[in-house]
């Protein structure tokens, strides 16, 4: 596994040292995330579980899990690798964007100027406490911090280090997510016609560019909270050739009107969000679809369809990868989650959808055939084959 080269006008070059670290740090990513992923799971099986049998009773959940598997040296080594290794994703892009900045900056007003897209930004926006002081998954300065007026460095090292984590599984672009779910929304609903379409939290539009190329006839709109990545994304969505308008919002408070889009999306955003902001969102979301429209979140499968095992494993970032709101998503119901935001529970989808660039399209057309979503420990997981999960309703 190798790191993603990005292929924009927008991309880095890459000396050969920082070519050969971020490649090192990818693959050694691949291999805490596959192989020593599949012996700890070994471990568990062997050891642990049966200790705590004769102990008492086997763990029942992902919680019982971690608390009988935390003092084992085996996790300990593997999580203290892995927590080094996210460490080593943002170092090993750090120089690289640094000493690109200017360039990036220039790029970005170059092309603000003859998008065919938008950014609007809010003058004294409040970000939310939950974005603002957190530096998730390790990423120091967050999605927020800005060296100076107008910054989109922040974008960028997200985007290059997204290149190094993700270990070249999500294509030149790193919009496989987005590429593949719309696809199999194209595929499953061909009357389905969406004339507007938004993404919620999409930080710099790696998600959203896909659906606008899916739908070349919608009008796209991206919100987020985060100012640089919000530049950076207009400027990338541009030489993408993809007319996105976006803008710093709030997704709790959105300031669209009433049934306004034909699609409500997101990906990997909740699992970001507090809980009583996710409910007052999915609201929003619900407010401001149209009647046929569709609400759809690409996350981390819900740990009630996972095994014990399953669960714990997915929920490691909760405990040590700075993603405090990330378990108490995943124990939520996503079924109940649209019910409470106002949609019927017959309206309810759950979609499992393989990625395109693992799979290929036949795959996603003959997943897009079969009606049953079936969730298993591979689904989400960036290793051994990769397919994506996705809640949401009709209104
Ligand atoms: C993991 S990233 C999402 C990744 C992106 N959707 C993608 O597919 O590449 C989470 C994003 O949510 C944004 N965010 C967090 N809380 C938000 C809120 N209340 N409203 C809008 N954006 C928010 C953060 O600024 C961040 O950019």
């Amino acid at each position: 596994m190798a790191t993603q080269q990005l292929r924009h006008e927008l991309a880095l070059s890459r000396t050969f040292d920082e070519a050969a670290r971020q490649d090192f740090v990818s693959a050694l990513r691949g291999f805490i995330l596959h192989d020593m992923a599949a012996d700890m799971r070994a471990v568990y099986e062997r050891d642990v579980k049966p200790q705590a049998a004769a102990a008492g009773r086997e763990p029942k959940n992902g919680s019982e899990v971690h608390a009988a598997i935390r003092e084992h040296d085996y996790f300990r080594f593997y999580s203290a690798l892995r927590v080094n290794a996210q460490e080593m994703v943002w170092d090993s892009v750090r120089d690289q964007v640094q000493r690109q900045r200017g360039q990036v900056n220039d790029e970005v007003r170059r092309r603000a100027q003859k998008a065919r897209g938008s950014v609007t930004l809010q003058p004294g926006f409040e970000v939310p406490k939950s974005v603002g002081s957190l530096d998730v998954h390790l990423m120091p300065g967050g999605y927020v911090a800005e060296a100076g007026q107008d910054d989109a460095t922040q974008g960028a090292f997200y985007d290059n280090g997204a290149a190094v984590f993700f270990m070249g599984l999500l294509g030149e672009d790193q919009g496989d997510i987005g590429r593949s779910i719309a696809r199999f929304v194209h595929r499953r609903f061909p009357d389905f016609r969406p004339a507007r379409i938004l993404d919620l939290g999409c930080t710099i539009g790696h998600n959203t560019v896909p659906w606008a190329q899916e739908y070349p006839e919608a009008e796209v709109y991206a919100i987020d909270v985060a100012a640089p990545a919000l530049r950076y994304g207009s400027a990338r969505a541009e030489a993408l050739g993809a007319p996105v308008h976006f803008r710093q919002m709030d997704a709790t408070k959105l300031d669209y009107p009433d049934e306004s889009f034909d699609v409500v999306w997101s990906s990997m955003f909740l699992h970001e969000v507090p809980l009583k902001s996710i409910r007052r969102l999915l609201k929003e979301a619900h407010r401001v679809l149209k009647k046929g429209g569709l609400m759809l979140h690409m996350e981390l499968p819900p740990n009630r369809s996972l095994s014990p095992y399953d669960g714990f494993y997915l929920d490691w970032d909760s405990w040590y990868n700075a993603e405090p709101f990330y378990k108490t998503f995943r124990d939520q119901d996503p079924r109940a989650l649209c019910t409470e935001a106002g949609f019927a529970p017959d309206k309810v989808e759950e979609f499992v959808v393989p990625s395109l660039n693992f799979y290929g399209e036949d795959a996603v057309h003959a997943a897009a055939e079969h009606r049953e979503a079936v969730v298993d420990g591979d689904t989400g997981r960036l290793a051994s084959g990769i397919s994506w999960y996705a809640f949401g309703a009709w209104k």
